[in-house]
């Protein structure tokens, strides 16, 4: 893992940072997925969601969030009473890592090392965005963005102090919830966690 960095543009905006990541060959991670899958959404937006990677779906499409986590994110957002028009969406890795299972492709969790290689293109995005919610969906996004001994499970629905006037509110994966032996509670906690963030937003 050689890392993202000396694949970042000169330039310092949005649209060359995504120009730039369709090359990134930082980790060994784009050799089998299909495209890089950058952050979209409003530029100057007032709540970043970042998530772990892209899934099967996203991978295909190119777009964050566009599968089956996606559309629970969709629902909790809006009734959060979070305008999807008012976030930018991104994740921690942004290559889709998987095992070739047959005709469906079976998700892999990223290591340290990828998380780490892919890092750079995340804090510009967080640089240039700037904003006043960060949401962190799961122990990837919270190890790439709060560090190693963050534990979401304990501190989950709390603001974290990003810089004077911007927090972190870290929460559970969307996905986990589909995993969840009763989806209707975690779906709930979800929830809970995504309308601190909304009020955390002055
Ligand atoms: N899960 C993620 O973490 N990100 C996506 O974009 C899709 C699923
Ligand atoms: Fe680059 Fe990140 Fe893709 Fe690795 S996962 S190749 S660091 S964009």
């Amino acid at each position: 893992n050689i890392g993202a960095q000396r694949f970042l543009p000169t330039e310092v905006s949005l649209p060359a940072l995504r120009e730039a990541a369709r090359r990134c060959e930082g980790c060994d991670l784009y050799r089998d997925a299909t495209q890089t899958v950058f952050g979209e959404g409003v530029p100057d937006a007032r709540f970043m969601l970042v998530g772990e990677q892209p899934g099967d779906q996203e991978d295909q499409e190119g777009a964050p969030f566009v599968g089956p986590a996606g559309r629970v994110l969709d629902r909790a957002l809006e009734e959060a009473g979070i305008d999807r028009e008012a976030v930018y969406v991104t994740n921690a890795v942004k290559h889709f890592k998987f095992t070739p299972g047959g005709k469906r492709r079976i998700h892999q969790k990223p290591t340290v090392g990828e998380i780490n290689a892919c890092r750079p293109w995340l804090e510009a995005e967080m640089l240039l965005v700037d904003p006043e919610v960060t949401v962190v969906l799961g122990a990837t996004a919270a190890r790439a963005l709060l560090g190693p001994d963050f534990r979401v499970t304990r501190r989950r629905g709390e603001p974290v102090p990003r810089r004077e006037g911007a927090y972190y509110v870290a929460t559970i994966h969307p996905s986990a919830i589909l995993r969840a032996p009763d989806r209707d509670e975690a779906y709930a906690g979800f929830l809970a966690d995504l309308t601190v963030a909304a009020r955390t937003a002055a």
